[in-house]
């Protein structure tokens, strides 16, 4: 019988839960249904989701920051299509492919000071490579990296990942490593102090958190770095190409990175993609000699199918005006959800750039609610933003999600292509949800005993 993928699908459709559950991870099955997120999407389009009822859901997660051009977007698809269709030949390997070349040329059309791009296949991957680059062109090992942040999951990214419930129970990981307080310029210089560091590694803006830099520390920290002689590497895999309103984040205060990392957001969410890009010397140091030519590398790494989606992307990104759209809507949502904060107090900060937005909650002044966050928070801390997330989805059907383990920030990341529409839609479910929690007893909290019963149960392993 012929291979028909739809039909497989059709056939098997409402299997994806207990699919999960029998082979993959049972314990995300296990959250999803308590929280009540163990829905079944059948289509996306731009910024929404639907289910199999035809209910549309805003998408303020966009896969991690992948859909940031929004999802199945015609352009790349078609390129994609295309793509396919041409039956080229693909990953010859003794060759070089006229779309990677392509892209190469693109994408440093974009950021200004920089010659070189490696292809690979993911955020943490394009993190692998700067280590491996920093370490051949510096001939040194150590790496500096900052409290809180979150450069990827394989061993030597994990290694910089400044949230110990990612790192614990996978040691031993990189030697050589050094982690400094975020926004502390002498904690930094006194790491680079002994001139041994191969590198430093920051997020222009830290995904955990949405923890924005001090004016000026990270040209500051780029300073440094030239002074020590370690390469200041700017991951951007969340950060970039538009999401801050700019094509870098780094552009915001105009530092020269040695090393730009570039993930997620490049392939308009079709094909797993990365991409270290940065100055000559450093590549020409790595790759050295001819018998040092595949020294770095990766098999999928400049596959015909992430080629084409990243320069069709990047052809959207201008075309529709995206970064731009993600600035000025930005600058609304962090203007009318700001105004929330004067009106709950539950809610004590909304900070962010461009379309990387947090909210920030915190211990209320008032007695009722105050013993009803003290209990809550005694059973399970940073539960309260899922009592938050879990309404936004059920009642006005946004898709969030808390920024970190522990954290009382929800995170919003959502397409750059948000329409007014979309910008209002979000300020009137946070308002609604917000109210909500103000009033004890109530049906939010009554949410939050029944997440700390679960929370507790999971703890004991039940
Ligand atoms: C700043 C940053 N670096 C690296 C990564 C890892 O990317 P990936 O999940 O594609 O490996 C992420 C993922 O969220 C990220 O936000």
């Amino acid at each position: 019988m012929a291979f028909d993928i739809l039909k497989e699908l059709a056939d098997r459709a409402g299997e994806s839960f207990s699919l999960h559950d029998k082979y993959l991870n049972a314990q995300m099955v296990r959250v999803l249904k308590t929280i009540g997120f163990d829905r079944h999407y059948t289509r996306a389009e731009g910024a929404y989701l639907y289910d199999r009822t035809g209910a549309r859901y805003l998408d303020l997660l966009a896969g991690f920051g992948v859909f940031a051009i929004g999802r199945n977007h015609p352009t790349v698809k078609q390129a994609m299509t295309d793509i396919l269709n041409a039956d080229l030949p693909n990953l010859v390997q003794m060759d070089v492919s006229l779309l990677s070349g392509l892209l190469a040329e693109r994408l440093l059309a974009h950021v200004s000071g920089q010659e070189r791009v490696f292809f690979c296949n993911s955020g943490t991957e394009a993190v692998e490579s700067a280590i491996k680059l920093a370490r051949a062109a510096t001939r040194r090992s150590k790496l500096v990296f900052c409290d809180h942040a979150f450069h990827g999951l394989t061993m030597g990214a994990l290694t910089m990942n400044g949230d110990a419930s990612f790192r614990n129970g996978f040691g031993p990981l990189l030697a050589d490593a050094t982690r400094v307080p975020w926004n502390d310029l002498e904690a930094l210089e006194a790491a680079l102090a002994g001139d041994d560091v191969a590198a430093f590694f920051v997020e222009p803006i830290q995904g955990k958190g949405v923890n924005l830099p001090a004016p000026g520390y990270l040209r500051e920290a780029a300073r440094l770095c030239k002074k020590h002689g370690a390469l200041f590497v700017a991951d951007e895999v969340q950060t970039g190409l538009g999401r801050t309103g700019k094509f870098l984040a780094i552009a915001h205060e105009e530092v020269d990175p040695d090393l730009v990392l570039l993930a997620k957001a490049l392939s308009g969410g079709f094909v797993p993609v990365g991409a270290v890009i940065g100055k000559k010397w450093i590549f020409d140091r790595t790759f050295d000699r001819m018998d040092r030519a595949v020294v770095h590398g990766s098999t999928f790494g400049k596959n015909n199918l992430a080629m084409a989606a990243g320069l069709a992307t990047l052809a959207v990104l201008e075309d529709e005006g995206l970064i731009e759209n993600a600035a000025r809507r930005g600058a609304n949502l962090l203007e009318r959800l700001g105004a929330l904060v004067q009106k709950y107090e539950l809610l004590k900060d909304v900070r962010g750039r461009g379309l990387m937005i947090a909210l920030e909650f915190g211990a209320p002044r008032s007695l009722g609610l105050r013993a009803a966050w003290t209990l809550l928070e005694k059973a399970t801390k940073g539960l309260f933003c899922q009592m938050v997330i879990i309404p936004l989805f059920s009642r006005h059907r946004i898709l969030s999600q808390v920024a970190g383990h522990e954290m009382y920030v929800i995170k919003l990341l959502p397409p750059l292509c948000l329409s007014q529409s979309d910008e209002d839609w979000i300020v009137s479910a946070f308002d609604d949800v917000i109210a909500d929690c103000h009033q004890v007893p109530g049906s939010v909290w009554e949410l939050g005993t029944t997440l700390a019963r679960h929370a507790l149960k999971s703890k004991a392993g039940t």
